[in-house]
């Protein structure tokens, strides 16, 4: 196990810990173990992937094991007759409400009864899948769990979301202009091939109008794209229709955050560093890079170039 780190800085302080079930019901398909999965829909968070069989929060402070019977007969109309714990997942998002989470999952084996849908308000569709192949979109701490099941190889304790670091990276004017006309105010090759360097391997997330910009998905990364369309969707993009979802989406480690003005402003102040190209004109524009606070933010390298800098900044531990 790695050195635990400080929090990040959108989770310091005390934050709500709270507590949910969740029902991995499996049995033996022609083609191996398949569990049973529902499309969430309506929900608000992650609707359009699929989840397990039923879940829902502790509540009252009542038991997990609680929580899983009342979740599985209210949900799926079964009564679980045999079930043992799987694994305990910890994880925490940088957005949304400042809250950790504590996900109970239980291996379901018996129950009694067939499974139904029976609020479909909240999933569109229930359907058994072979563990072995799973649908692409799989809410990612429940696919890890799944997957880990069908290796045989689930840790009893998984710990998620608290290593994400997110680092912006744009190119701006003197006066922080970023874009006009829908698309950037100046053509700097230069600037694309320090973009292609930074971003390559990783996850970019952006917002629906920098897609349109670009117009199609960067080679060698993985795009998420936040719109509020729900129809929305492009080839080798994963459209997600919120700042959370993208975070979930997003996953360990250092994520990157290309744009544009709107994704910034809401991003600006969960970064841990900023790769900036700052450059020495001052164009018209119409969408502007937040203000860099100095007292949030130090500069830890500067690479002047012919008419721009490429700096990073890093967050303050303190201030
Ligand atoms: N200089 C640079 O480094 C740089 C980098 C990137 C972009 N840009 C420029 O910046 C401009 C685009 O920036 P922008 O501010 O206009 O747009 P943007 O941030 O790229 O995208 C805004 C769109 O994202 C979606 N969105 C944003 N927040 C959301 C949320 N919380 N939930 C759901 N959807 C959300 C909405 O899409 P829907 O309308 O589909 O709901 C919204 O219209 C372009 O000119 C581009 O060229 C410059």
């Amino acid at each position: 196990m790695s050195v635990p780190r400080p929090a990040p800085e959108g989770l310091r302080g005390r934050v709500p810990l709270l507590a949910a079930s969740y029902a991995v019901m499996t049995r033996e398909g022609v083609d191996g173990r398949e569990v049973l999965l529902q499309l969430r829909q309506g929900t608000g968070f992650m609707d359009g992937w699929w989840a397990c069989g039923a879940a829902g929060h502790v509540e009252d402070a009542g038991s997990p094991t609680e929580a899983l019977h009342r979740e599985v007969e209210e949900e799926l109309g079964v009564r679980v007759e045999v079930c043992a714990p799987l694994t305990t997942v910890q994880r925490s998002t940088l957005a949304g409400p400042r809250e950790q989470r504590a996900d109970f999952f239980f291996h379901v084996t018996q129950w009694s009864g067939e499974p139904t849908l029976l609020e479909p308000d909240k999933a569109a569709e229930l359907r058994w899948w072979p563990l072995a192949e799973l649908p692409e979109r799989v809410v990612p701490h429940e696919r890890l769990v799944l997957e880990g099941l069908h290796s045989g190889d689930l840790p009893p304790f998984v710990e998620m979301g608290h290593d994400q670091r997110l680092v912006l990276v744009a190119a701006l004017g003197a006066n922080r202009a970023i874009g006009v006309d829908g698309g950037m105010p100046w053509h700097l090759p230069e600037d694309l091939k320090h973009f292609k360097a930074l971003t390559m391997g990783g996850v970019m997330i952006m917002g629906r109008r920098t897609w349109d910009s670009i117009g199609r998905a960067l080679p060698g990364r993985t795009t998420v794209v936040i719109t509020s369309d729900h129809d929305w969707s492009a080839p080798g993009a994963i459209a997600v229709h919120s700042l959370a979802e993208a975070l979930v989406v997003g996953g360990p480690g250092e994520v990157f955050i290309v744009g544009g003005g709107e994704i910034y402003r809401q991003t600006i102040e969960l970064a841990s560093r900023l790769e900036l190209t700052e450059i020495d004109a001052s164009p018209e524009a119409e969408v502007f890079f937040p203000e860099v606070d100095a007292q949030h933010w130090h500069e830890t390298r500067r690479d002047p170039r012919e008419g721009f800098d490429f700096v990073t900044y890093e967050r303050n531990l303190t201030g």
